[in-house]
Formats: structure tokens, C-alpha cells, sequence
């Protein structure tokens, strides 16, 4: 396996980190890759939002507070995500900046809805990629992380305090040193996910 495999197959889920900080020089390049991802018309129609110290216990309070108007196990995710973010030393959010859907809205001659519709499509994707490269990069660099999607419950007050109140939220990503390991759940092997039609 070449080096690139190597990090794709190594990367797993880790919700529990170490209290050792990560370098901005580190998260800078982690940033880097994340924004080299493939975008829809190369818009990048993302934001990365780097959250730490206060605002990272901010985000961690709003999500616990949050949680008890949820019933299971949307609350106990939400707990578990605020406890991840809690133990990490920055957290990196991704939010849709709706760029590419007004400008892809003004530019296609199609009905406005569709076209909404389609972009907004784009985007998610886009920032998918985005987010996957960040993962990716921070498993490259010694680095483990997860990516968060509970918080789409409340995205409203996250996007809010992250100070994106326009955004869509995509992600909330902590980054860190790992407390243990772990092998990831079992994959589906691709006999189930994969079918060949010639
Ligand atoms: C879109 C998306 C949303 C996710 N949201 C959460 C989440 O809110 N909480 C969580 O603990 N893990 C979340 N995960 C991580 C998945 O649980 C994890 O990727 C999956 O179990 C496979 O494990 P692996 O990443 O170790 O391969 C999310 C993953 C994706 C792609």
C-alpha cells in the first residue's frame, strides 16, 4: 500500500483525544488541504471556522444544554459530541457560505428553485470533500479526528455563536492527539456496496 492508502485505511473515528495542543502551524496545513478539496464551479463555497479555547467551551456549553430538549439517543450524541469537543484542543467547523447557489442561481437559465435546489446539492458536496481532506490530512500528520453531524439539531445557535448566521452547517470536526487507538467499526465489504454493470 502506498502512503496515500495507508492514511485512508488508518483513519478511523476517535472521540476521545489527549490534552496535548495542536501547533497553528499544524492546523494551517490541515486548513490547506481541506481547501484544495474539489469544488463545484471551483466556487470553495466553504468556511472553516477554527474554534478554541473560549468559544470552544462556549460550543461545548450550548450543545450540553441543548441536549436535554432532545429524546434519545439524539441527546446522548449530543452529550457525547459536547464531551468530545470538551477534550480536544480546537475543533474545526465547516459551514456552506450559499455562495455557489446564488451565484449558480443567477448564472443557470433554468426555473430559480431548480437551480437552487441543484447548487445547494453542489455545495454540501463540495464541503463534503472538503471535510474528508481535512480528516484525511490531520491521519497524515499524526493527528485524529471525527467528524460531527449532531449538531445539525441546532444549527441555527451554532452558526450563530460560530458567527455564520447566513452559513449552512456542514460539520464540526475536533482535531487531536488520540487517547487510544481504535480499529473502527466493520465496513460493508464491497460485494454488498459495489456492483459492476458492463
Ligand atoms: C456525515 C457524517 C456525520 C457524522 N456524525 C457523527 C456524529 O454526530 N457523532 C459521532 O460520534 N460520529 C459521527 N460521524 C462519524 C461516524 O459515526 C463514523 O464515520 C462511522 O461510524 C464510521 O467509523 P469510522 O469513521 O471510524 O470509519 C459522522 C460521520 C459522517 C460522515
Amino acid at each position: 500500500m502506498n502512503e496515500t492508502l495507508k492514511t485512508i485505511h488508518s483513519r478511523h473515528s476517535i472521540r476521545e483525544f489527549r490534552e496535548e495542543p495542536v501547533s497553528d502551524e499544524v492546523i494551517t496545513t490541515l486548513l490547506d488541504a481541506a481547501n484544495t478539496a474539489p469544488s463545484a464551479h471551483n466556487q470553495q463555497s466553504w468556511r472553516f471556522i477554527v474554534i478554541r479555547h473560549e468559544k470552544k467551551q462556549q460550543l461545548a456549553d450550548l450543545i450540553y444544554a441543548r441536549s436535554y430538549d432532545f429524546p434519545k439517543p439524539a441527546s446522548v450524541l449530543l452529550r457525547m459530541a459536547c464531551r468530545t469537543i470538551t477534550m480536544t484542543p480546537v475543533v474545526v467547523a465547516v459551514a456552506n457560505t450559499g455562495d455557489l447557489i446564488r451565484h449558480g442561481t443567477e448564472l443557470f437559465s433554468i426555473d430559480s428553485s431548480m437551480a437552487a435546489d441543484f447548487f445547494r446539492v453542489m455545495e454540501i458536496q463540495s464541503s463534503a470533500a472538503a471535510v474528508e481532506n481535512l480528516l484525511l490530512a490531520a491521519k497524515s500528520v499524526g493527528l485524529d479526528s471525527v467528524w460531527l453531524g449532531i449538531m445539525v439539531l441546532i444549527k441555527d445557535e451554532v452558526l450563530k455563536l460560530l458567527g455564520e448566521p447566513e452559513g449552512e452547517f456542514m460539520a464540526i470536526v475536533p482535531i487531536g492527539y488520540a487517547l487510544r487507538q481504535s480499529k473502527g467499526p466493520t465496513k460493508r465489504p464491497l460485494g454488498v456496496t459495489v456492483k459492476y454493470l458492463d
